[in-house]
């Protein structure tokens, strides 16, 4: 559907048709929350619902992309941001927007010497914006995999992940760690990814027949640029800084023992300490949900989710009413064995596994509940493992 809405669109627009088609999927985390940034492990699994993107090169320089969500046609002359790479990233009239993140991927490119040449792009997307299903990597990623396919450019998703991670540091001034990016580039169909975000290292962790993945989204927006992401990190790093002074070797909070922490409690913020005990509990997390998807212990995946709410809402603080209102009500479901916020958080989605015959039931469950106690609607999306960003036609 949305693939076909795509190449219509695309048709209508630049009255010719397109070379291809890119659909680059959105993704969900099932757990590992706020730890890719400290050199940690996630586990995050591409969805169904993504962004099509029809594209065929031009003759000229000029990089011209409709989106029919905003909607809106864009472009920016290629040559300008070439003369750019070595410097700044010029941002002026580019900065904000989902223009940025097109821009900010070409630039990018044109930084990695790819040979990427002017190119029509229309593209149509059915995920959520900023509900937490990084419909931003998803933007980025496939806008990398249609520059790269209009230029034949051989596609790497590891390097393709790492330059569009860049451009939402440089452009959107997000300092997001790689999962996103590295999730919607490698995700596997009908599994999760463990990755391991020092070494990028990723391991497919197949999905048990049975169970089903739903998405709860609160419908409250929140601004991944706003300071409390950026916050966030500063705090990881501040810690870092005072365990390193006992411990040289320590890079990141991923090398961080509780002891360690606890030794520098006394010079660091109680703010500080909370979070970094977070980080330093969550990392075991994405290891101990894929062993328990292996052994199809389904009791034991919901504990780990649930055990990974608790934490983000206790210690990180980054949970809301609504997200927290969305777990209690999705939990306390039989057929349901955990859930919990998903993202970045301060808004956005919350990710649950069910038995499948039940996901109908838990639906209703939720939003009833969310409706009873919030006031608010939820918009469930129920999703298989989808592969990660691809040409489909
Ligand atoms: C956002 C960022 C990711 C990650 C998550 C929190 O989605 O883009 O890099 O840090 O938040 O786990």
């Amino acid at each position: 559907m949305l693939v076909e809405q795509a190449r219509e669109g695309f048709k209508e627009l630049f009255g010719r048709p397109a070379a291809g088609i890119v659909f680059a999927p959105g993704r969900v985390n099932l757990v590992g929350e706020h730890t890719d940034y400290n050199d940690g492990f996630v586990l995050p699994m591409g969805v169904e619902r993504g962004i099509a993107l029809a594209y065929a090169p031009r003759t000229d320089d000029v990089l011209r992309v409709h989106s029919a969500d905003v909607p809106q046609t864009r472009d920016l002359l290629l040559t300008q941001l070439r003369h750019r790479v070595t410097a700044e990233p010029d941002r002026r009239g580019q900065r904000g927007g989902w223009f940025a993140y097109v821009a900010g991927v070409a630039w990018s490119m044109l930084g990695a010497a790819m040979e990427i040449r002017g190119t029509d792009i229309a593209l149509v997307s059915d995920l959520p914006m900023g509900a937490g299903l990084s419909s931003s990597a998803a933007l980025e990623v496939g806008i990398a995999r249609a520059l790269a396919a209009a230029a034949d450019l051989e596609w790497d998703p590891r390097a393709a992940a790492l330059l569009a991670q860049r451009a939402e540091r440089e452009f959107a001034g997000v300092a997001c760690g790689i999962m996103d990016q590295l999730a919607v580039a490698s995700a596997k169909e009908g599994h999760a990814l463990l990755i391991d975000c020092r070494s990028l290292e990723t391991l497919d962790v197949p999905l048990p027949h049975g169970m089903t993945v739903v998405v709860f989204d609160s419908g409250v927006k929140r601004d991944l640029a706003t300071s409390a992401y950026n916050d966030r990190r500063e705090s990881c790093e501040r810690v870092v800084e005072q365990v390193r002074l006992r411990h040289p070797q320590v890079t990141a909070l991923r090398d961080v023992t509780r002891a360690m922490l606890d030794e520098a409690q006394g010079s660091v913020s109680a703010d500080d300490y909370r979070r970094a005990l977070h980080v330093i509990e969550e990392n075991p997390r994405p290891a101990l949900l894929a062993a328990a998807l292996g052994k199809r212990d389904l009791s034991a995946a919901g504990r780990t989710m649930l055990d990974s709410h608790a934490s983000l809402r206790d210690l990180y603080a980054v949970s809301t009413p609504e997200l927290d209102a969305l777990v209690e009500a999705a939990s306390s479901h039989a057929g349901c064995h955990g859930a919990r916020l998903t993202g970045a958080g301060f808004g956005g989605c919350v990710v649950a596994i069910a038995d499948t015959p039940e996901v109908e039931s838990l639906v209703a469950r939720v939003t009833d509940a969310y409706r009873a106690t919030c006031g608010r609607e939820t918009r469930a999306v129920v999703t298989r493992a989808s592969a990660g960003a691809r040409i489909v036609s």
